[in-house]
């Protein structure tokens, strides 16, 4: 998928990318190596947050060289709005029981860091043995609530992202790079 041939069909709303290809690639191959050697002898579990985190978290898996399993959740907190809401649902739970697991967060990006948060100290209420959490996309200086993430992918100024997972309702979480959204043609 080339800039070109994205360009003809995505129209005016896909703005200038922020994150490319390349470096996505880089700090994902980067923290799949540092989560191996973090967990050596160990099998972490990686929740990913539906939707967003899909993408990450099967290029972060394939990334980690030793024994993990998956699992997801869904939930949601903007509906189809841009900016949070800071409630959240939770649309799909857990299959696995976490108790004495290290559990890994996958998430796409940390905006207001509400969703994580609520995330974070929901599992945590479950006993897990450890957790830890890995976004690929960390918004600079916006966050709502203190969040402990342990890897992220790059920090970012502050703007509406699609690509790589991230959506702009429902749009464009298959694009290879990361772009900002012209807001102003949604
Ligand atoms: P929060 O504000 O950190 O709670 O972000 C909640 C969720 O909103 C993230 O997990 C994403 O799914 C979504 N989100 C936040 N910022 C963006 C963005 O720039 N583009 C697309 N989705 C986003
Ligand atoms: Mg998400």
């Amino acid at each position: 998928m080339t800039e070109s041939t994205v360009s003809a069909w995505a129209g005016p709303v896909l703005g200038d990318i922020v994150v490319s290809e390349a470096t996505i690639a880089q700090r994902v191959a980067e923290m799949g190596a540092e989560i191996a050697a973090h967990y050596a002898g160990r099998t972490p579990l990686l929740i990913g947050v539906l939707k967003g985190a899909v993408v990450f978290m099967s290029d972060l898996a394939r990334a980690i060289n030793g024994p993990l399993e998956m699992d997801f959740m869904a939930v949601s907190s903007y509906g189809q709005a841009t900016s949070t809401s800071g409630i959240v649902r939770i649309i799909k739970d857990l299959d696995t029981d976490i108790a004495g697991r290290d559990v890994i967060i996958v998430e796409d990006i940390i905006d207001s860091g509400l969703t994580l948060r609520y995330l974070y100290d929901y599992l945590l209420s479950r006993h897990p043995a450890s957790l830890e959490i890995c976004a690929m996309v960390h918004k600079i200086g916006i966050q709502r609530a203190e969040i402990p993430a342990r890897w992220i992918g790059v920090s970012v100024e502050p703007a509406f992202l699609v690509g790589y997972g991230l959506d702009v309702a429902g749009r464009f979480r298959q694009l290879p790079n990361i772009h900002v959204v012209n807001e102003e043609h949604l």
